[in-house]
């Protein structure tokens, strides 16, 4: 069970938030952030009535089944590109550690196990100006979440059905964040993207983005997609879904 005393325990110094119900702990992070938050500071919740994904998306976290965190980083603007890779790969290589096979990221940041999603991140950026306050990086991980037999089974899984056992989710927040921290100060780095890079199931598959159709040939270091036509020509796409 996900409490304050427990995390209390399990972070150590770090700042912490805590919220058993919140709307959504990225709105939460955003305040702290404009504040005084220091790096690593993190707002989790056990429940998010109003959990926001990618592109104006509803992210669903109900109350025992799921991890919803948000983590206060300050990289510098040029760093901040990175900010999504460093979390997606923190949460494979945390699934990694449990010895869970077949983890992979499809293009931009969902991390999957066989396939099927297991987890969104969400960086948010803070200006003032031109002047770069911070970036929320908002994880949301399927711990137990059970999709039934909805159309969303096709497409997503969770932790527990991959280890086949249960499992608790504080030990997972702090491997999550252990696996943060070694990245944070290699954001921007050639170890960075090629962690990302590597870990890409999207490469060398066709897909479909922005109207364009082709193979998904590279990543920049920025994280944009390039796509190569059939007549050759590449389209680099900055964000976005591809199918
Ligand atoms: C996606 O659309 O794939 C990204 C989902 C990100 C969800 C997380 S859960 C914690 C944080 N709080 C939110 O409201 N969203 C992010």
């Amino acid at each position: 069970m996900l409490t304050h005393a427990s995390l209390a325990q399990a972070l150590g110094t770090r700042p912490f938030r805590f919220f058993p119900s919140i709307s959504s702990t990225q709105n939460e992070a955003l305040v702290w952030l404009k504040g005084n938050a220091p790096q690593g500071a993190v707002v989790i919740a056990d429940e998010q009535t109003a959990g926001r994904g990618r592109m104006g998306r509803i992210w669903h976290t109900p109350a025992g089944v799921a991890l919803a965190m948000s983590v206060i980083l300050r990289p510098s603007p040029q760093d901040a590109k990175q900010v999504f890779m460093a979390g997606a790969v923190s949460v494979a290589e945390m699934l990694e550690g449990l010895n869970i096979a077949h983890v992979s990221l499809k293009w931009a940041n969902d991390v999957r196990i066989g396939g099927k999603k297991v987890c969104g991140v969400l960086p948010e950026a803070v200006w003032e100006g031109d002047k770069l306050q911070g970036v929320v990086l908002g994880m949301g991980v399927n711990v137990r979440v059970d999709f039934g037999d909805s159309d969303l089974a096709q497409t997503a899984t969770n932790i527990e059905t991959a280890l086949g056992k249960s499992c608790d989710r504080t030990d997972l927040i702090v491997r999550i964040l252990r696996r943060l921290d070694e990245w944070t100060p290699q954001l921007g780095s050639e170890a960075l993207y090629q962690a990302w890079r590597s870990r890409l199931d999207t490469l060398g598959t066709t897909v479909s983005a922005d109207g364009i159709t082709g193979i998904a040939h590279d990543v920049t270091r920025d994280g944009a997609l390039i796509i190569r036509q059939a007549d050759g020509t590449d389209h680099m796409i900055i964000a976005g879904d591809i199918s």
